[in-house]
């Protein structure tokens, strides 16, 4: 039996993701490269290809993404989850967070004025194409105009390998590290040949015993 409580955000898990963002002027400590933490983010269509972000008024990174219309999304790994929760519970209104955390800026493909996280293993280059006012939260809708991967994700055929970048979800309040791989994009109803070949080897309690 289900119990039913008070509607709130639910939701879960979600990727959290550093929104990496600077107004036009990088020396103007009011205006230099922030980094923001945001949980509220999403995909929201596939051509072109659009993501968004639902940020507060209130957080100094709302102002530099409403002056230089750009942003970057840059995915958590394990090793960044700390600098993420350090970027989530400081301003930049008050604080270098790119110094603090010692992260390195970056120049993003597509952008002119907000860097890439150098560190992340995956940075999403995103243009602000319209600002949907929601209540608490200001929700960012952006195309994206440029990707760039760490080349330690990618294959020699070409192919991105994200399961190795131990990419960080977040439930409920508390950070997790992608764990056990269940299936894949229609594994459901998969050929064995495909199940075989793509499939993790479960290892048998039998064969562990010495
Ligand atoms: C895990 C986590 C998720 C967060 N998600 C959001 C979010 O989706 N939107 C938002 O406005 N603030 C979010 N915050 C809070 C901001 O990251 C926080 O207020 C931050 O200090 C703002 O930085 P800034 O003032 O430099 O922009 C989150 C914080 C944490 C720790």
């Amino acid at each position: 039996m289900k119990i039913n409580i008070s509607p709130s955000t639910m939701l879960n898990p979600v990727p959290v993701v550093m929104v990496s963002c600077a107004g036009k002027n990088p020396e103007n400590p009011e205006t230099r490269p922030n980094i923001c933490t945001v949980a509220w983010a999403g995909t929201i269509n596939s051509e072109p290809p659009m993501v968004s972000v639902s940020i507060r008024k209130s957080r100094h990174s709302h102002d530099l993404i409403l002056e230089s219309q750009e942003f970057v999304i840059n995915l958590v790994n394990k090793k960044l989850a700390k600098a993420c929760d350090y970027c989530g519970v400081r301003s930049g209104a008050n604080e270098d967070k790119f110094r603090k955390t010692e992260l390195t800026p970056e120049v993003a493909p597509g952008l002119k004025y907000a860097p890439q996280i150098a560190e992340s293993p995956v940075s999403i280059s995103c243009k602000l194409k319209d600002i949907i006012e929601l209540g608490s939260h200001d929700m960012f809708l952006a195309e994206v105009v440029g990707v760039s991967v760490d080349e330690k994700l990618m294959d020699d055929k070409g192919k991105i390998c994200l399961e190795k970048a131990k990419l960080v979800a977040y439930c409920h309040g508390e950070y997790y590290s992608l764990g056990e791989m269940l299936g894949f994009f229609g594994y459901s109803v998969a050929s064995k040949e495909a199940l075989k070949r793509r499939m993790p080897v479960k290892k048998s309690r039998k064969s562990n015993k010495k």
